[in-house]
């Protein structure tokens, strides 16, 4: 019996000396199942109540309860005192300083093509136009033969295009979404469209496989050539300047009849000559013409009541033209150097 109190006694002060050393909440739980649990210290002295007398029992049992209730009541006070300190440890970690300065992300600006299209678009629009899209991989019946492009057309050959496959193609031209708008709607049709065109062509200063063009339509009852006219003169004044003029050469299209070229008045010179027009006075900045009554009909609109005109826009070339770029890859390059001169 004594040997059993002294067992107890050890096993109290041991268990007390070693619970001022805990400090996670873990590490109390190790401590509980160490003194109290299965394979514990408590349950390897209690083994030896079965040698004891039947008076010492209960005696030994009482002294081995005040013993488990202390150990029991020490963890449950340690155990609240340490999860209060891990609280707030971890509250301090996670709080959110909201003064703190962000970091800033470098600001970007839009693209000079995009300022450009939207500055064309936004003239239009002006004018009541709507913008129309259609796809790039386009059929070669949209891209060319229904603008009466027919296979082994001349006009092909100044068009390399890309072939998809025999009848599919990135399209070269704006222009099928004039045939896409017209097969679906009604006259009156006032539309711009812009987007990226595909051609063949190597890479130079002037010339790249990909570039952008706006086209614009209008067909409705007795559109004239009068009515393209005022159209792009007012575009050329918007976008250049007052004092800017314009000038239709005769060209050929397959598409419009009869068809120009549209120069304006430079946009350095104002006209008079300088390296900028080649001491020309004149820049050209785009195609036109009355949409052709075959291209119409093909689109089942009648040109016996319709007429229209048509007429595109090369970007790169307009923007090159505005912001004095002299070199169409600076477009495509991403250098931020170039880029960031449009903010
Ligand atoms: N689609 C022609 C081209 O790419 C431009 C154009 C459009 C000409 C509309 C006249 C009318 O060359």
């Amino acid at each position: 019996m004594s040997d059993l109190k002294q067992d107890l006694a050890r096993l109290k002060s041991n268990f007390d000396e070693a619970v001022t050393q805990v400090l996670t909440s873990q590490a109390v739980e190790q401590l509980k199942v160490q003194f109290l649990g299965k394979k514990g210290e408590m349950t390897s002295i209690l083994r030896g109540m079965g040698g004891l007398s039947a008076e010492e029992r209960p005696l030994a049992g009482q002294l081995a309860n005040q013993v488990r209730e202390h150990i029991e009541g020490q963890i449950e006070a340690v155990l609240t005192t340490i999860k209060e300190k891990e609280k707030n440890v971890r509250l301090k970690m996670e709080k959110i300083d909201v003064t703190i300065p962000g970091t800033r992300l470098p600001q970007g600006a839009r693209h000079p093509l995009t300022k450009v299209i939207d500055e064309i678009c936004g003239v239009f629009l002006g004018l009541g136009f709507s913008i129309a899209e259609g796809p790039e991989i386009e059929l070669d019946k949209y891209n060319f033969e229904m603008l009466r492009i027919p296979e082994g057309h001349p006009a092909r050959d100044t068009q390399d295009t890309f072939y998809i496959t025999e009848k599919m193609v990135l399209r070269t031209q704006t222009s099928p979404v004039q045939i896409r708008v017209m097969i679906e709607q009604e006259p009156p049709i006032k539309i711009v469209c812009p987007g990226k065109v595909y051609r063949s062509d190597a890479l130079d200063a002037t010339h790249s496989p990909i570039f952008h063009q706006i086209e614009g339509l209008v067909v409705d009852k007795g559109v004239t050539m009068g009515d393209l006219v005022g159209s792009l003169q007012l575009f050329a004044r918007q976008l250049f300047g007052e004092k800017t003029e314009i000038r239709l050469r005769p060209h050929h299209f397959p598409f419009t009849e009869p068809s120009c070229e549209v120069d304006i008045t430079c946009w350095n010179c104002g006209g008079a000559g300088c390296r900028t027009c080649k001491g020309e006075g004149w820049i050209e900045v785009l195609g036109a013409g009355m949409v052709h009554p075959g291209v119409l009909k093909n689109c089942g609109i009648d040109p016996d009541v319709y007429s229209g005109f048509a007429f595109g826009i090369g970007v790169e070339r307009t923007a090159m033209g505005r912001y004095g770029i002299d070199d169409i890859r600076n477009f495509y390059e991403n250098d931020l150097r170039f880029l960031r001169q449009f903010r």
